[in-house]
C-alpha cells in the first residue's frame, strides 16, 4: 500500500518569495502526524497542497496513491470528500445553527433524507461530546464547543483522513488538553489518518505517532515524540525549549 500522502520535493513561492523549498514528506496510512514549526514557515501552505487548494510550482503531490498534482478542480472533489480539512480558526457559518452547520456537507454532497441527516448529525455531535445543542447558534458557544462543532462537521462525510490547522490556538490550557484528547480519540475511533499542524508542543506530544518539524520550507526532523527530544539539531532544540 502506498502512503496516504506523499509530498515529493515540493517548491512554492509567492511574489518571488520561496515558502516551500523542496518539501518532502510521507504521511503514513492510519498515523497521527503532527507538523510543528514556527509562524510563517509554510505549514498552512503545505496542508493546502494536500487538498489542491494550492498548486506547487515544482514537485509532485500524491494522495491515496494518486498523483493529484495536475488535477482539475472537479477531479479534486472526491479527494476533498476523502480528506476533511479543519481550517485555522475553525470557521463555522455564524448565521446557521449548530445542526445546519454540521448538516451542511451532507446537504451539499449527498441525497440523504431529512431523517437520515438528523441521525448522522446527532451521531457526530455525540462523537465530539456535544448533545442537545443542535438549535444553538455558534455565537452562543464557547471556543472549545465551536471547535467541537467544526470537528463534527469535518467528519460528517466520513473522511479517511483529517487535516487540522492549529486546532487549539486561542483556547485555554484545559480546553486545549481536552480538544487534544478528543482528536486522539477520534483518530482511534474512526481509524483515520490525522495530520495536525500546531505550535503547541504539549498538544503535539499527546496526539502524535510521529512529529515532523518544518523549517524554512523543508522538513528538518521527522520521528516519534521520544525521538524528537533526542534530536541534536540546535534549531529543533531551540523550538522545543521555547
Ligand atoms: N495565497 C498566498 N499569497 C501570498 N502569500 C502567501 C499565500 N499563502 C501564504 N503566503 C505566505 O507564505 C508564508 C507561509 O504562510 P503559512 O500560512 O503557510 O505559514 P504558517 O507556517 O501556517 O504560519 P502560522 O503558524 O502563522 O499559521 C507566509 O509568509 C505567507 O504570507
Ligand atoms: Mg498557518
Amino acid at each position: 500500500m502506498p502512503p496516504f500522502v506523499f509530498l515529493d520535493e515540493v517548491y512554492k513561492s509567492f511574489d518571488g518569495r520561496e515558502v516551500l523549498r523542496g518539501l518532502t514528506l510521507v504521511i503514513r496510512r492510519g498515523e497521527a502526524l503532527v507538523i510543528l514549526g514556527g509562524s510563517g514557515t509554510g505549514k498552512t501552505v503545505a496542508l493546502k497542497h494536500i487538498v489542491g487548494l494550492i498548486n506547487p510550482d515544482e514537485g509532485r503531490i500524491y494522495v491515496d496513491g494518486r498523483d493529484i498534482t495536475d488535477y482539475a478542480e472537479n477531479e479534486m472533489l472526491p479527494i476533498r470528500r476523502k480528506v476533511g480539512f479543519l481550517f485555522q480558526g475553525g470557521a463555522l457559518f455564524d448565521s446557521m445553527s449548530v445542526f445546519d452547520n454540521v448538516a451542511f456537507p451532507l446537504r451539499e454532497h449527498t441525497a440523504l433524507t431529512h431523517e437520515e441527516i438528523e441521525i448522522k448529525v446527532r451521531g457526530k455531535l455525540k462523537l465530539v461530546g456535544l448533545e442537545g445543542v443542535e438549535k444553538m447558534m455558534p455565537s452562543n458557544l464557547s471556543g472549545g464547543m465551536r471547535r467541537r462543532v467544526a470537528l463534527a462537521r469535518a467528519v460528517i462525510l466520513e473522511p479517511r483522513a483529517l487535516l487540522y490547522d492549529e486546532p487549539t490556538t486561542g483556547l485555554d490550557p484545559i480546553t486545549t488538553k481536552w480538544v487534544s484528547k478528543l482528536m486522539r480519540n477520534i483518530h482511534e475511533d474512526l481509524k483515520i489518518t490525522s495530520v495536525i499542524v500546531t505550535h503547541d508542543i504539549q498538544s503535539a506530544m499527546s496526539i502524535a505517532d510521529r512529529i515532523a518539524f518544518l523549517y524554512r520550507g523543508r522538513i528538518k526532523f521527522v520521528g516519534t515524540p521520544d525521538e524528537i527530544w533526542e534530536c541534536d539539531d540546535p534549531i529543533v532544540h531551540e523550538f522545543l525549549r521555547s
